[in-house]
């Protein structure tokens, strides 16, 4: 395999949507400053949706607003509509992402509306983002199987992804949304998708609920992708896909490529201390094995 993966950080986002505990805007500015300063270079740091359907991203653009003298950094957010994107661009976003779904249950549920009406959605958004400068990152849910739908074909993937990508977006993030998928699965999708996006904008969202996500993660970087999204301490979940838990752990991933001689940039120690942080604002330790084994560690030694 050759060397250099882009991390995506989605913790203070896709960590915190689906979260009981409301966490103030405050304490989420720290929780990225802390993510950022531990070295991660692109933290997407909320979503500019409605209210009613993801009241824990409310506050969204005092977030933005509070991070963005990091200038070296990407700090993408998500936008639904053109309603979300004027809001970005009053907060001043740079980067931002589309979401849409492979299966229509699961579109219906999240965004209320078909694949072929978010995709309409998505075209005035992605054209005033190429006439403002702003990059947009494309999402597609449910790619590996959907809560409502069961399996999903890799063909229906590739027709959304084949959209977002003649839409203009730069990369396309393939979400296995409830964890479901397993290494073959991960493989044959990734090929599937890269018949058509090239390999090198394609990324992997791997929820973590079967255990897979890190195994899946290998297998996708055997066919070539070299973007990985991941949460610190394992945090994560979408309202609209019951029974699913968090995201591979940032944590998990970063050990795994160190291990392999892959550099992340990322300090092991700090990304912890900034997972350990937000786990105690949510009154639940970290579902990380490796930030668990480094607390244990460092409680043994104390
Ligand atoms: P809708 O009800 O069809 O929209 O929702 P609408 O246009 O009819 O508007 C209804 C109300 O929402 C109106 O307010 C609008 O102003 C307001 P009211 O008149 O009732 O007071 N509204 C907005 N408010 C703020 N920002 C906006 C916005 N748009 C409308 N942008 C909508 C459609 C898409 C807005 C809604 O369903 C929604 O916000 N959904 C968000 C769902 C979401 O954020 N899900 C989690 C993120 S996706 C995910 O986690 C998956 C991912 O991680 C990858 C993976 O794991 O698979 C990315
Ligand atoms: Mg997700």
């Amino acid at each position: 395999m050759r060397d250099g993966v882009h991390i995506v950080e989605v913790g203070p986002r896709d960590g915190l949507q689906n979260e009981k505990t409301p966490i103030s805007v405050a304490d989420r500015i720290a929780f990225i400053e802390a993510l950022i300063g531990a070295g991660l270079h692109t933290v997407e740091v909320g979503a500019f949706v409605s209210p009613k359907a993801i009241p824990q991203m409310v506050g969204s653009a005092e977030v933005l607003r509070g991070v963005s003298h990091h200038t070296n950094r990407e700090l993408p957010v998500l936008v639904p509509n053109e309603k979300g994107y004027e809001a970005s661009q009053a907060a001043g976003a740079k980067l931002i992402a589309v979401f849409a779904a492979a299966s229509e249950s699961f579109s219906r549920a999240n965004i209320n509306c078909s694949i072929a009406e978010s995709i309409e959605r998505f075209k005035p958004v992605l054209a005033r983002a190429r006439a403002d400068g702003v990059r947009v990152r494309g999402y597609i849910s449910t790619v590996l199987g959907c809560p409502h739908e069961g399996e999903i074909k890799p063909q229906a993937v590739v027709d959304v992804a084949k959209v977002l990508w003649d839409l203009g977006c730069y990369e396309i993030s393939l979400g296995d949304t409830i964890g479901v998928g397993t290494p073959l699965k991960a493989r044959q999708l990734l090929r599937a998708v890269a018949g058509h996006v090239p390999m090198a904008n394609l990324a992997m969202h791997f929820h973590d609920t079967y255990g897979q996500a890190l195994a899946n993660l290998y297998a996708g970087m055997e066919e070539g992708c070299r973007v990985i999204d991941s949460a610190a301490g394992g945090l994560g979940g979408c309202p609209y896909a019951p029974g699913a838990t968090g995201n591979v752990a940032t944590e998990d991933v970063v050990y795994m490529l160190e291990g392999m001689g892959i550099a992340t940039g990322v300090d092991m120690a700090k990304l912890v201390a900034a997972t350990n942080v937000v786990s105690g604002l949510i009154g639940r330790p970290p579902v990380s094995r490796v930030a668990a084994a480094l607390n244990a560690k460092a409680r043994a030694t104390k």
